[in-house]
């Protein structure tokens, strides 16, 4: 990292401009913000994610991450500013009127029963059934079937579907969340720092089915501490600090030693960063 790339004043990247409306987004926020009682988590954020498109949110502890996309899940009400879903503006009451918009967010602690299997994790809440009346029952075959072929078109190699989802490693937890998300019709996916708990290879196992995801053309809002996670598959960076945006800059506008310096900056960071280079 030069030394220029850490001076703010000598070679801020260029930011996009948060009054240029972006018609085709899923989502977007104009000037975010939110307050816990005194606590002013977040404020003056804005940013979109089109189809197709993965948008990275970046920041420190306490940076505003989590309050930002329970705003745009529907978790938390924003007290300031605008959200629009499919360009209506919208001030959503539950988690479950962003969901029938499409709007689908993974935790990191993903809420699933590990003794059941794949498949019962799969359809968990929505389970199909078949017959009528008192005829009517599960349908396991169904389920087991579209379980399968769903985790195959995500690329997803399970040995057996009937295997305890506990028994899975938490890369391919994620994926099955992941694919969970796209076969119940998602349009965007939220993720909240996905692969923070993983090692660098399962990292790229997640990665990659942001990818997949991205190119079956959702969109992706994809939460991380690691600019080395963001940056390969990311089109626009959204970077939070201390509850307030520093810019959303588009790929071709930001390098990956900027983008940590602006993070935080220092020499800490670029240890880290060596630290957590891929081998
Ligand atoms: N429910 C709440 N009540 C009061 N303050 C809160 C609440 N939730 C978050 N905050 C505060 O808002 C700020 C932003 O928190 P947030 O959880 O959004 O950060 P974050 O970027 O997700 O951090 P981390 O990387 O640690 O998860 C912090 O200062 C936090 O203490
Ligand atoms: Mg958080």
């Amino acid at each position: 990292m030069t030394r220029s790339s850490l001076d703010p004043e000598q070679s801020r990247p260029e930011k996009s401009d948060p009054e240029q409306s972006r018609p085709e987004a899923i989502l977007e926020v104009r000037n975010i913000g939110k307050s816990y009682g005194s606590v002013r988590a977040l404020q003056g954020v804005s940013a979109a994610v089109g189809p197709g498109e993965v948008l990275c949110v970046l920041g420190d502890n306490g940076a505003g991450k989590s309050t930002f996309i329970k705003i745009l899940s529907g978790a938390h009400r924003h007290s300031e500013g605008t959200l629009l879903a499919f360009g209506v503006e919208r001030r959503f009451e539950h988690p479950r009127e962003a969901l029938d918009l499409g709007i689908a967010t993974v935790y990191q602690d993903l809420a699933v029963v590990p003794l059941m299997p794949v498949w019962r994790n799969f359809f968990l809440g929505s389970e199909l059934s078949r017959g009528r009346g008192p005829l009517r029952r599960l349908d396991v075959a169904g389920m087991r079937s579209t379980t399968k072929h769903e985790l195959a078109r995500m690329g997803i190699d399970l040995r057996d579907v009937d295997q305890p989802i506990g028994t899975l490693s938490g890369g391919e937890r994620q994926s099955v969340a992941i694919a969970r998300a796209v076969h119940f019709g998602a349009k965007v996916v939220i993720l909240d720092e996905p692969t923070s708990a993983l090692g660098v290879k399962q990292a790229g196992v997640v990665l990659s089915y942001i990818a997949r995801a991205r190119d079956r053309g959702l969109g992706v809002v994809f939460i991380t501490h690691n600019p080395h996670h963001a940056y390969p598959v990311g089109d626009r960076f959204l970077l939070l600090q201390r509850g307030t945006s520093v810019g959303d800059f588009a790929k071709s506008a930001i390098t990956i030693d900027e983008m940590t310096a602006l993070m935080a900056g220092g020499a800490e960071l670029e240890a880290l960063a060596h630290e957590l280079e891929r081998p």
